[in-house]
């Protein structure tokens, strides 16, 4: 880990709340940005992943909400930062029940389904309660940790809708399915660039056109476009936000 921390860091935001759609830069400016501060990083999506790598795991139906939703409470899914022996990657360790699915819960078969599994009120309800006991303990100061990121869909619109800091990352579906395209190809996974781009289009419609936390930006979020930046450009315009500073002109 990078032993960089921003020197103002304890008059900043202690939790950032980072939404956007699939693959618009949040998982690689969350982690950059927590690690330049010292925070936590938590990605929900991966959450959403888990519960549906379980139900796929136990041959669930997943039009069957309640079978879904009944896994997603029972579920003991843990998140953390990974061990310093593990370097394949991996920006968390993500547990389920004990077992490392880290790298399971980023297969393709997990993507084709999570919009469906996530757009299940019961499963949204016991994730949600879950992102805001985790928050709850940093902003009463229980943990070592200076702040916490917080990555998803709804954390500025329903998680944490009083979150003192909301950024919320977009980009063109061209360039994201590119940057998930690339994604997959370093991963070996052998797959093709339209199919990659009819895939993050159908989870766009779902993401936001589901009745339970769809999404959307909040009214108070700080859009950012992400077209054409690299990642730390984008890290450097949320510390800028989290020092106060008025970004239109980058
Ligand atoms: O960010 P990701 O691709 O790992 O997210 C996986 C899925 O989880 C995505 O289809 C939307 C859903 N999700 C959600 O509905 N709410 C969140 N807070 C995070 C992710």
């Amino acid at each position: 880990m990078t032993e960089r921390h921003e020197p103002e860091s304890l008059s900043m935001p202690n939790i950032v709340a980072i939404d956007g759609p699939a693959a618009s830069g949040k998982s690689t400016v969350g982690f950059s940005l927590a690690e330049r501060l010292g925070y936590v990083y938590f990605d929900t999506g991966a959450m959403y992943r888990a519960v549906t790598w379980a139900a796929m795991q136990r041959e669930m139906d997943l039009a069957d909400h309640d079978a879904v939703g009944a896994l997603a409470e029972a579920l003991d899914i843990d998140i953390l930062p990974p061990s310093d022996d593990l370097c394949d990657g991996r920006q968390t360790t993500v547990l389920v029940d004990g077992m490392d699915v880290t790298w399971a819960i980023r297969a393709p078969d997990v993507d084709r389904n999570v919009s469906t599994v996530s757009a299940i009120p019961r499963v949204r309800t016991a994730l949600t309660q879950h992102q805001r006991r985790i928050s709850r303990r940093f902003s009463q100061g229980n943990v070592v940790a200076e702040g916490l990121v917080m990555v998803g869909r709804d954390i500025g619109t329903v998680v944490l809708p009083d979150a003192p800091l909301k950024v919320y990352l977009d980009a063109s579906a061209e360039e994201r399915a590119r940057r998930r395209y690339e994604e997959l190809m370093r991963r070996g996974k052998g797959v093709g660039y339209a199919d990659v781009l009819a895939d993050m289009r159908r989870r766009d419609e779902i993401d936001t056109h589901r009745a339970v936390a769809p999404l959307r930006a909040a009214a108070d979020a700080h859009v950012l476009m992400t077209d054409g930046f690299t990642p730390d450009g984008i890290v450097e315009q949320i510390l800028a936000l989290m020092r106060g500073e008025v970004i239109g002109d980058w």
